[in-house]
């Protein structure tokens, strides 16, 4: 399926940010394999995605830097009427060309053969050193070919670079079609959540709620979830990534709901903590309201001349008060912050780059977290303050055990301030309780 985008546009800004001569290589994975002859459900590359709108397994693109004659090389499978009868319809060299606006495309048993050719001419080769296993080995094989052919100069590139970095600052600020994009997603992202408030009920097993979001979100028009939905009753909720989802849902307890819905390739992600039975206890309520306050005001964070790690720091401030306030720490909240003790009940970050990838693309931070990159117009990040209190954690006052809070947002950031995709969704206390 090939979006309403303007790949062109976007190629012909990585061909002006490819030095000299050069080319970046992208690559659809192969499909995954099962079972006997069934294979995982497919998921096109990311980046092939953004270039090209390329969704058929396997292909390949050669993305030429600017100062070369020919712009872009596909590589697909042949088109084969018997294979075609069975799993429908494939691009063929001809709808490369035609659909994708390729130069040339070729049978990608070519690849190896036509690669050498491309590369003889080249300085470098950008690819995603994260499909390193895949296309490093035939790199390689074709370039020591090169090397060993040459009688004088050697022939071929001088280096392998990782596209990332290129690619990651470019994904990392949203196009207005993105925008748009990440919209719709975030919209059956909310409905999806909104179906589950409906029949959120005692004695529902944590499938069915995971049942409920996948309906919501295909009825919808969406692909399917962004990631595997997190169904987390009661202290399932302080294990992170929860996502076995297979217990009854207890009156009196809490559900930690993190799940997204992928659309047209973007990914919503949202969490919610409802309380099962429609009411908080006193202690639920100290919590949530905590975890609340701390997300509210880390949304806030979220404006051009801030950075990544902004709205993490004001959370961690908030937690610092609050806890304190709990009587979870007997610390003030300075030492608290000095000594990282909130890190015991909230361990992960407060935000993620979100786009075509739940965790997105992009550069967050230097080597070793420092550096934070800053926040810029188009920027969509999540907003994802927990606290998590193991059943067993004798520190912490009895009431506060197995209580597992998290609250998520996705921000735009824009000139005009923070922009929540996933406002919609109610998260006050007197909105969710029923
Ligand atoms: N569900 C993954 C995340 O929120 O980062
Ligand atoms: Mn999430
Ligand atoms: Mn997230």
């Amino acid at each position: 399926m090939m979006l309403n985008m303007d790949y062109a546009q976007r190629r012909e800004r990585l061909a002006r940010q490819l030095p000299g001569k050069s080319v970046a290589i992208l690559m659809n994975p192969k499909p995954a394999h099962k079972t006997g002859d069934q294979d995982y459900a497919y998921r096109p590359d990311s980046n092939m995605l953004y270039f090209c709108g390329m969704d058929e397994p396997g292909a390949v693109a050669v993305i030429m830097s600017a100062d070369q004659a020919k712009r872009m090389v596909m590589f697909v499978l042949p088109r084969d009427p018997e294979r075609e009868r069975w799993v429908g319809p494939r691009y063929g060299c001809e709808g490369a060309v035609a659909q994708f606006k390729a130069d040339e495309a070729f049978d990608i048993g070519l690849l190896k053969d036509k690669l050498s050719e491309i590369l003889f001419a080249l300085d470098g080769v950008y690819f995603d050193f994260s499909q390193a296993s895949e296309l490093s080995p035939m790199l390689f094989e074709v370039v020591e070919k090169l090397r060993h052919r040459g009688r004088h100069a050697a022939e071929g590139p001088r280096a392998f670079c990782d596209l990332r970095d290129i690619v990651g600052e470019m994904r990392r600020i949203k196009d207005a079609d993105e925008i748009e994009a990440m919209k719709r997603a975030a919209a059956v992202s909310v409905a999806g959540f909104k179906d589950v408030c409906k029949m959120l009920r005692p004695g529902i097993g944590e499938w069915e709620v995971e049942a409920t979001l996948q309906h919501g979100f295909r009825a919808r028009g969406a692909i399917g979830e962004s990631f595997g939905s997190i169904c987390a009753g009661g202290a399932h909720a302080t294990t992170l990534h929860y996502e076995a989802n297979r217990d009854r849902l207890n009156d009196g307890d809490l559900i930690l709901i993190d799940a997204g819905a992928e659309v047209d390739y973007y990914a919503g992600d949202i969490s919610r903590t409802y309380p099962v039975n429609g009411r908080f206890t006193d202690a639920q309520r100290d919590i949530y309201a905590l975890v609340l306050k701390a997300q509210k005001e880390a949304i806030k964070m979220c404006v051009v001349g801030n950075h990544m790690k902004s709205p993490h720091e004001r959370v961690r401030e908030v937690f610092a008060d609050g806890l304190h306030a709990l009587g979870i720490f007997a610390e003030e909240p300075k030492e608290i912050l000095e000594k990282n003790l909130d890190f015991e009940f909230f361990f992960h970050g407060t935000s993620h780059y979100l786009g075509m990838d739940t965790h997105d693309v992009g550069i967050a931070y230097g080597r070793g977290d420092d550096a934070p990159a800053p926040l810029l117009p188009g920027v969509v990040i999540t907003v994802e303050p927990g606290l998590y209190f193991t059943e067993n954690d004798a520190r912490v006052p009895e009431k506060y055990r197995g209580i597992g809070i998290r609250i998520e947002d996705d921000v735009l950031i824009t000139e005009d301030g923070p922009v929540v995709l996933t406002a919609d969704l109610p998260k006050e206390i007197e909105d969710i309780e029923k």
